[in-house]
């Protein structure tokens, strides 16, 4: 088990109700396996990307977690804002021993859990969007993003990476969707525990993921799903679609029935959502 600190010149940038985040501290706030080591860095590209460089073992978890990101990546290929020292910008990596049934419904697995996790400790009502926004009343508290390292052709290999809004200043660019932070709803965490409940549930959501796949949390899934019974439309590369938002399938395919009826299956990751209520 190893820690590791890189900071300089953060307390300044601290407002006065923010600790640091301290990889002593998460530790000592863990309550399930530790992870081999957490590092907390000052600045860094992305977290994901600093994980992707270093070795991942088998059923080991590796922690890294960044006071401020300089390109950190969300999904589609956006990038991910984040305003220094008063959010979690977290990566987790994991070694799956083979390749578990439908890899792609990880998302999904590790968005039930942070939202489970977070309405459970702070009781927020917190809402799944497909394929693992966390929203609150449809605004975004945080995003996940998952890449499949590939430096072993017999086993998985992931990084899971959470942002996740705690105290978030304005942006300085127009940001397209609804955002929301903890504060706004009246939470107020240490960031170090949270730290410490975000890889307890991660490594808890990998563990059962590599024995049972997403079969067991799917009914969990769609208890919290934001947009089921509501109207959505479905972008792809090619295409776009209306209909209604029926729900998850135990491989974690999105199910929408069209206007004409016909219910569509919906596995490229690449897709979004958004609802379009009227
Ligand atoms: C999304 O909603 O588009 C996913 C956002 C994921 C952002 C996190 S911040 C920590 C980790 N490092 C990254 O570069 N991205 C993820």
């Amino acid at each position: 088990m190893s820690s590791q600190r890189i900071q300089n010149s953060t307390v300044s940038a601290l407002n006065s109700n923010s600790r640091a985040l301290d990889a002593d501290l998460i530790f000592s706030y863990l309550s399930l396996d530790k992870p081999e080591s957490i590092d907390v860095l000052d600045s860094i590209e992305s977290t994901n990307s600093y994980l992707l460089e270093r070795p991942i073992s088998r059923q080991a978890a590796r922690a890294c977690f960044a006071e401020s990101q300089t390109a950190g990546r969300g999904r589609h290929g956006n990038n991910w804002q984040s305003t220094p020292y008063r959010n979690i910008m977290f990566s987790l990596s994991w070694g799956f021993c083979g390749w578990p049934k439908d890899i792609s419904a990880l998302s999904l697995a590790i968005g039930l859990g942070v939202t489970k996790m977070l309405n459970d400790e702070y009781g927020i009502g917190a809402s799944i969007k497909w394929p693992n926004d966390v929203l609150v009343k449809d605004a975004k508290l945080a995003g996940v993003l998952i890449d499949v390292a590939g430096h072993s052709k017999s086993d998985c290999q992931v990084v899971v990476g959470v942002g996740l809004n705690v105290d978030q200043a304005e942006w300085d660019q127009a940001i397209e969707y609804s955002w929301c932070d903890l504060r706004a709803l009246g939470v107020k965490v240490d960031r170090n525990i949270l730290a410490a409940k975000l890889i307890d549930v991660i490594v808890l959501v990998l563990r059962s993921f590599g024995s049972s796949g997403f079969g067991p949390m799917v009914e969990a899934w769609n208890e919290l799903s934001a947009f089921s019974g509501r109207r959505v439309q479905l972008r792809q590369v090619d295409k776009s679609f209306d209909g209604l938002m029926l729900g998850v399938e135990a491989d974690g395919a999105l199910l929408i029935q069209t206007d004409s009826g016909l219910v569509q299956r919906i596995s490229d990751s690449r897709a979004s959502l958004r609802v379009i209520d009227i």
